[in-house]
């Protein structure tokens, strides 16, 4: 009898721009103060991405090489490479094509997938089903953003969260029972009135108006988006424990979305979790979007165990949401 293929994570990449825009920075750019964002949001600096010619596909190729090098393949062996992101370099051809042509994945397809916060675990449950389906073995899902490009630096509300990076891991099968488990994504598109860009899709096409309004950057009605997150991303996580029969104490981590550190504090504290449990490196690299969940592996790699429970959880957008639960096989 054939045993039950899983998708476990057997590689991880990161990248994140060697500029710091830290929070004294933006206290010459908006009416802000370091004291405000710390205790409202946990962040201390994040890292933009500056340069012509410069747009996510640079952030996602380093990541990927990254992944390549650490497993020991040449990117000619992915198979399939999907990139959550919100912030693609174009409309189109899609950023997975801009990055399969720049890293040299010549045998790979791909697309891009948009759920904004919530992208990477879109993207990965998406990726895990290609792996379970027997038909692929190699891959890639990237989480990834250039915030900076979309961000408005004379609104205090928004510019002070954002931040760009990108994580990519590699998926391939297991058979011991290893790798995503399970995964609850939900979504509402009514949410999407409180989080959006106005202009610059086929609904508002780009004009000289849509410009001079500030369309272009991220509208956000940052109370509605925090209450709906706060209880979205506790939700779904504790929901996510009982349909598995787990409690807090069988978890190892939990990888949050880094929106806001007082979301992650009431995710872990509905979900049983002590804070040491909990990956926070919000201080760093603010909110990156679909960046957020990957890079936190990529800095925790080490520490993860054979064997861990880890749920991923997030919120966004939209709006998405969702947790995955994930046995760490590497
Ligand atoms: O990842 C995608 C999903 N997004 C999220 O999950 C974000 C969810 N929302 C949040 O994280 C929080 O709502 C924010 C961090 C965006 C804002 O924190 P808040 O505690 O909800 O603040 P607020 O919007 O209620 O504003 C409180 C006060 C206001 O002043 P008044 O009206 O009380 O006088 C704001 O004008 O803080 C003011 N304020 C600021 N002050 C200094 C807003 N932004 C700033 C700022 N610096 N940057």
């Amino acid at each position: 009898m054939n045993k039950k293929i899983t998708a476990a994570i057997t590689a991880i990449g990161g990248y994140v721009p060697e500029e710091k825009l830290t929070n004294a920075d933006l206290e010459k750019m908006v009416d802000t103060n370091d004291e405000w964002i710390r205790t409202r949001t946990g962040i201390e600096e994040r890292r933009i991405l500056r340069g012509p010619g410069k747009g996510t596909s640079d952030l996602c190729a380093p990541a990927i090489l990254e992944l390549c090098k650490k497993r020991g393949i040449s990117p000619e062996e992915i198979d399939v490479l999907i990139i959550g992101t919100v912030t693609p370099d174009m409309f189109f051809p899609s950023t997975a094509n801009i990055v399969c042509d720049k890293i040299g994945a010549k045998n790979a397809w791909g697309f891009d997938l948009a759920a904004a916060c919530s992208g990477f675990l879109y993207s990965l449950t998406t990726g895990a089903m290609m792996i379970e389906s027997g038909r692929y073995k190699k891959v890639v899902v990237v989480g990834a953003d250039k915030m900076s490009a979309i961000v408005d630096y004379a609104d205090r509300t928004t510019c002070i969260l954002f931040g760009d990076g990108a994580g990519a891991v590699l998926l391939e099968p297991n058979y011991e029972g290893y790798g995503i488990l399970d995964s609850i994504l939900r979504s509402d598109g009514s949410g999407g009135a409180h989080l959006h860009m106005k202009a610059g899709g086929s609904l508002r096409p780009s004009t000289y108006e849509t410009v001079a309004n500030k369309e272009h950057y991220i509208y956000q009605e940052g109370q509605s988006v925090f209450k709906f997150a706060v209880k979205g991303m506790a939700d779904v996580s504790a929901e996510l424990l009982e349909r598995n029969n787990l409690t807090g104490e069988d978890i190892a981590w939990l990888v949050p979305h880094q929106a806001n550190k007082r979301i992650i504090d009431a995710t872990a504290n509905r979900m049983g979790l002590t804070k040491e449990k909990v990956m926070i490196n919000i201080q760093r690299y603010g909110n990156t979007t679909s960046g957020t969940i990957p890079l936190c592996l990529w800095d925790w790699e080490k520490q993860l165990k054979r064997g861990d429970n880890l749920v991923f959880a997030a919120f966004g957008g939209g709006f998405t949401w969702g947790a995955t639960l994930v046995k760490w096989g590497c």
